[in-house]
């Protein structure tokens, strides 16, 4: 591995469940410390970090529209979760030195700035965190489809998807012990095998642009590291 990062601007796809940590709802501040240091390691090393943040932690819209509630609705709730996400990795962020902003899909200036493409890639070139929250700004749409849509926009090398597990396996490892992992994969094959990677829309938006995705274990320490200097062995490749 060389000591130059072989990417210069990556997308990372937070889920809201993992900033819950070991617990059932919120943020915990053990890991907003956790995932603040693994981004300041790879900040510091000159790579240029953009975030997506989901909001599962605080509200899922479509389980409430299950119970009733109006999906738009329940959508609007959960566009508002990531902003109180982003609000707090912003804030987790720049308590260890790094500058970073939050913009939001939807306009709430009073808490941060609007989403405006150029504003956003002038701040990366700073070296500043982008954390792009309030998903598309768009109901039906899920927030890994806004990571996809963000990373291509701002032209991000890599577009990388923190989960729980080591990458996309051909059954759930957790219940399936015959689950075996698959290295690399193509857009199509996921599509076609309907892997729960990222949902349809993301998968196809990465696919017509040519953005390189990987899946990969985000509370492995070191792996973000590992990944953005080279290390193709970590997690899974899709292109
Ligand atoms: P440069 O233009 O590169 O200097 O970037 P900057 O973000 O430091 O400058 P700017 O003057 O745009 O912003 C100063 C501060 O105000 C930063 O903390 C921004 O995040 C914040 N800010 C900018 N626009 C908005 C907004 O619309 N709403 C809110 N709440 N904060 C904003």
């Amino acid at each position: 591995m060389s000591t130059k990062p072989a990417y210069k601007r990556i997308l990372l796809k937070l889920s809201g469940e993992a900033l819950m940590g070991s617990s059932q709802f919120g943020i915990s501040s053990e890991v907003m410390t956790f995932l603040a240091n693994e981004i300041k390691g790879i900040v510091d090393a000159g790579v240029e970090v953009a975030l997506v943040v989901g909001g599962g932690n605080i509200f899922r819209g479509e389980g409430l529209a299950r119970g009733g509630m109006d999906r738009i609705t329940g959508d609007h709730m959960g566009m508002l979760a990531t902003v109180i996400n982003g609000l707090a990795i912003q804030d987790a962020i720049e308590r260890i030195g790094l500058q970073a902003r939050v913009q939001s899909a939807l306009r709430i200036n009073e808490v941060c700035e609007d989403y405006i493409r150029r504003k956003a890639q002038r701040h990366l070139e700073k070296g500043r965190v982008v954390i792009f929250a309030a998903g598309t700004g768009n109901p039906f749409f899920t927030t890994d489809s806004a990571a996809a849509l963000r990373a291509v926009e701002v032209s991000a090398d890599l577009l990388l998807k923190a989960t729980k597990v080591d990458g996309i396996y051909t059954a759930d490892p957790k219940k399936d012990p015959k689950a075996t992992k698959y290295s690399t994969l193509t857009y199509d094959q996921a599509l076609d095998q309907r892997l729960s990677v990222m949902d349809q829309t993301a998968l196809v938006l990465c696919r017509d642009n040519k953005m390189k995705l990987r899946v990969y274990d985000m509370d492995r320490p070191g792996a973000l590291m590992k990944i953005v200097m080279g290390d193709d062995t970590i997690g899974t490749h899709v292109t």
